[in-house]
């Protein structure tokens, strides 16, 4: 099938704004919960395809948030679709809460997970999207075994626990590795943590179908101008 996106783009290269194709998940992780509602009401209007919600215990990675209230903010907000990131231990345990408060994609770590392939089902079976979330230092062969039960695979351009914090490089790789493994299969990429403007472009270029920013959204001098940087790096 014909390009049309970059067919139009190549036309009128300069004549039209010249944004990536990339969708956008703005992390709302470092916006006071109390002002969460505000942050996301035009989140969609500026360009947005996703709310990225990240729910943190503590334990699997040094910071706590207040998941299930975040997630239930945010729905009652936006219309956008929610991308939950837990960062939590058992997820398991936890699936069918976050969906109640309004999840639309939930990933989580496989390494905190024992029952990872039945998670996957188990959040399928509930109607939601559902994929597998690797650590800068996870082998990218784990998700070989699961590659028939996820819609996307989200590589951390940082630990876990903050946002702000800097992009490690080598994920620059490791997203060209994992699109090798992933194949023609309709499983989408996703990063998370450190993405800003001046390494977006790469990160799309290299096979990236979703970026998720918390600090370069959220930290800029408006949501809008941090949004309009990333789409038209
Ligand atoms: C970190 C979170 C990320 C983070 C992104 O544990 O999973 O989503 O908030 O924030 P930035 O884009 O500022 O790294
Ligand atoms: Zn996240």
């Amino acid at each position: 099938m014909i390009d049309i996106y970059n067919f139009i783009k190549n036309q009128y290269k300069g004549g039209i704004k010249d944004m990536i194709n990339v969708q956008i998940s703005p992390s709302v992780l470092s916006v006071d919960i109390d002002k969460i509602g505000d942050a996301v009401k035009n989140l969609e209007k500026y360009g947005a395809s996703y709310v990225h919600c990240d729910c943190l215990d503590g334990v699997f990675a040094p910071n706590t948030s207040d998941g299930i209230r975040m997630v239930k903010i945010c729905k009652a907000n936006s219309n956008l679709p929610l991308d939950v990131h837990l960062m939590i231990m058992n997820p398991d345990k936890y699936i069918k809460d976050y969906v109640d408060a309004g999840a639309d994609i939930i990933t989580f770590h496989e390494s905190a997970c024992t029952k990872t392939a039945e998670t996957l089902d188990f959040i399928h079976s509930l109607g939601k999207k559902a994929g597998l979330v690797l650590n800068p230092d996870i082998d990218l062969n784990t998700v070989k075994n699961y590659l028939d039960k996820v819609d996307v695979i989200m590589l951390m351009g940082v630990f876990p626990g903050f946002s702000g914090q800097k992009f490690i490089p080598e994920t620059m790789d490791r997203v060209s590795k994992l699109k090798e493994i992933i194949g023609d299969r309709n499983i989408k990429i996703e990063v998370d943590g450190g993405v800003k403007s001046n390494n977006i472009r790469e990160l799309v270029e290299r096979g990236c179908d979703i970026c998720v920013g918390g600090s370069s959204v959220f930290n800029a001098p408006s949501i809008k101008e941090g949004l309009e940087a990333l789409l038209n790096a």
